[in-house]
C-alpha cells in the first residue's frame, strides 16, 4: 500500500527532494514498510525540466489544481516559495484533506498559525521542516526532541548567504560590495540580495523558531531586524583586537520582563561555538532551563540537504497516514502565553560597540565622551589603527553595559556632528555565550 506524493514547485528545491525520492527509494521503502510514490509534478515551466531518471510514469502539468485534485496524491509538497500562490495551494490542499509539506519559510512565519488550525480542523498535518536551516532537522529537535525542556535562549545563524558574506570578508579583508558579488556569482546570493543581506530572510526563521521554542504566536514584526550592509574590513579588525568577531546573529531570549528577539549584525566573543561557523553554514545553539546547552550545526540551504528535510517529512507524514495520526506537537502555539510576550529592543542592556569615521581633528574623542557620559553611558575602551587617510578615519569605542535606549539617544544627537563621514554604527556585544 502506497502514499502518493504530488509536488508544486520543481525549482531547486523540489527538485532536491524528487531526485532524492527516486535515487533512494528502496530505502526510503525499507524504513517505511511501504512506498512512497511521486504521482504528479507541477513547474510553470514543466516541459523543459529534466526530471531524474524513474520519473517516466509521473504525470506533468502546469497547473498546481491537477496536484492538489489528484486522486492518488495523499500529500502535496509546496516549493514554490512565496506567499501569493502558495497560500492558495496549501489551503486548497488542506481543504481537500491533503497533508501538506512545505519549504516556505515567509509563509509559515506569516500565517504559519492560521494555517496549521486549517490543517487540524482537517484533520491533515502540516510540516515544515524544510522552512528554517534546510540541512538541520531543527524542527523536529524543538517539537519532540527538547519539547521537555523549557527554552531560556535560543541563537542562531540562519542566513548563508550573509555568513558567507562576512566570513569572506573576515578571511579576506576584502569590501563588502565585491564580497557580495563573489557570492553572486558561486549562486549563493540572489540577483536581488536584499531578503539575505538585509536580515529578512533570517527574520522570518527566527519568528518560526522562536514560536515553536517558546510557545508563543509570533509575526516577523515582533523582530527588531538590522542586515549586514554597513559592515566594513576593518569592523572585523577592531573586533578580533577585542577577540570578538561578528555574526548575522538571530537571538531569542526569555528575560523577567518578556522576550527579546533581534536579527542584527553582533560581535560575538572569537571563542564561542557560534564564530566557528563559517561559510554558507548554519547554526542554532539552545540554551534549556533543564537540559542546558544543545548546539545543531549544517547546511542551511542546497537542493539536496533540503530536499532531505521534505522527504523526511514526507515520511513522517505517510507514517500517520498509514497508521493513524497520534496527537501531534503544534508549531505554533494555541493562545499567547502571555510569559513570554515580544519586547522592544532598546529595554536590553549591553556592552555596545560604536564605530566613527571621521574628518580627523583635535577634541573628536571629548565631544563623544561629554555626550555619552550625558547619557549615562560608561566607556570600556577606545581602539584606532593606525591609517593614513585622516579624512576618513575610523575609530570604535566599546562601551560599559547600557541601555540600548541610551545608546540610540546618544548616537541621535551624535549623527549631525561636522566631523562625522558617515552616522555611527552600532553593535551589541553578545557575551552571554
Ligand atoms: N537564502 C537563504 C540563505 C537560503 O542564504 O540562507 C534559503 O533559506
Amino acid at each position: 500500500m502506497e502514499v502518493g506524493v504530488g509536488i508544486v514547485g520543481i525549482g531547486n528545491v523540489g527538485s532536491g527532494a524528487l531526485q532524492i525520492l527516486t535515487e533512494n527509494a528502496k530505502s526510503i521503502t525499507e524504513k517505511l514498510g511501504f512506498p512512497l510514490r511521486v504521482k504528479v509534478v507541477c513547474s510553470r515551466n514543466i516541459r523543459a525540466k529534466k526530471l531524474p531518471a524513474g520519473c517516466s510514469e509521473v504525470t506533468r502539468t502546469t497547473d498546481w489544481q491537477d496536484v492538489v485534485r489528484h486522486p492518488e496524491v495523499d500529500v502535496v509538497v509546496e516549493t514554490i516559495g512565496g506567499t501569493a500562490t502558495a497560500s492558495h495551494v496549501i489551503e486548497t490542499a488542506l481543504r481537500e484533506r491533503k497533508s501538506v509539506v512545505t519549504a516556505n519559510k515567509e509563509l509559515m512565519a506569516l500565517r504559519g498559525a492560521d494555517l496549521w488550525a486549517l490543517a487540524n480542523q482537517n484533520g491533515v498535518n502540516l510540516t515544515m521542516e524544510a522552512s528554517v536551516a534546510g540541512g538541520i532537522p531543527i524542527h523536529t529537535v524543538l517539537r519532540e526532541g527538547i519539547a521537555g525542556d523549557r527554552v531560556v535562549e535560543l541563537y542562531g545563524i540562519l542566513n548563508g548567504t550573509s555568513n558567507f558574506i562576512l566570513t569572506e570578508i573576515e578571511k579576506s579583508n576584502a569590501a563588502f560590495d565585491s564580497v557580495l558579488a563573489e557570492a553572486q556569482q558561486l549562486g549563493y546570493a540572489e540577483a536581488d540580495p536584499s531578503a539575505d543581506i538585509d536580515g529578512l530572510d533570517a527574520r522570518s526563521k527566527l519568528a518560526i523558531l522562536a514560536a515553536l521554542a517558546f510557545g508563543e504566536k509570533l509575526t516577523p514584526n515582533d523582530i527588531y531586524t538590522e542586515g549586514i550592509r554597513r559592515i566594513m574590513p576593518v569592523d572585523f579588525q577592531y573586533a578580533h583586537q577585542l577577540q570578538y568577531t561578528i555574526r548575522l546573529l538571530c537571538l531569542a531570549r526569555q528575560t523577567e520582563e518578556g522576550l527579546l528577539l533581534s536579527v542584527r549584525p553582533s560581535l560575538i566573543p572569537q571563542a564561542a561555538i557560534l564564530a566557528h561557523v563559517k561559510g554558507a553554514y548554519n547554526a542554532i545553539w539552545i540554551r534549556g532551563q533543564y537540559g542546558e546547552d544543545t548546539f545543531y550545526y549544517g547546511r542551511g540551504a542546497g537542493s539536496k540537504p533540503t530536499g532531505v528535510a521534505i522527504v523526511s517529512d514526507l515520511m513522517r507524514v505517510a507514517r500517520e497516514i498509514r497508521f493513524g495520526s497520534p496527537e501531534r506537537v503544534s508549531p505554533f502555539a494555541h493562545e499567547r502565553l502571555g510569559d513570554y510576550k515580544p519586547l522592544k529592543v532598546p529595554i536590553q542592556k549591553a556592552p555596545y560597540y560604536l564605530r566613527f569615521r571621521v574628518e580627523d581633528k583635535a577634541g573628536i574623542i571629548a565631544a563623544l565622551a561629554t555626550i555619552l557620559a550625558k547619557h549615562n553611558i560608561g566607556i570600556d575602551a577606545v581602539l584606532q589603527l593606525p591609517r593614513e587617510d585622516w579624512r576618513d578615519l575610523p575609530f570604535v569605542i566599546t562601551t560599559e553595559p547600557a541601555q540600548e535606549q541610551a545608546i540610540r539617544e546618544a548616537v541621535f544627537e551624535i549623527r549631525d556632528a561636522e566631523f562625522l563621514v558617515e552616522p555611527p554604527f552600532v553593535m551589541p556585544m553578545e557575551r552571554g555565550f
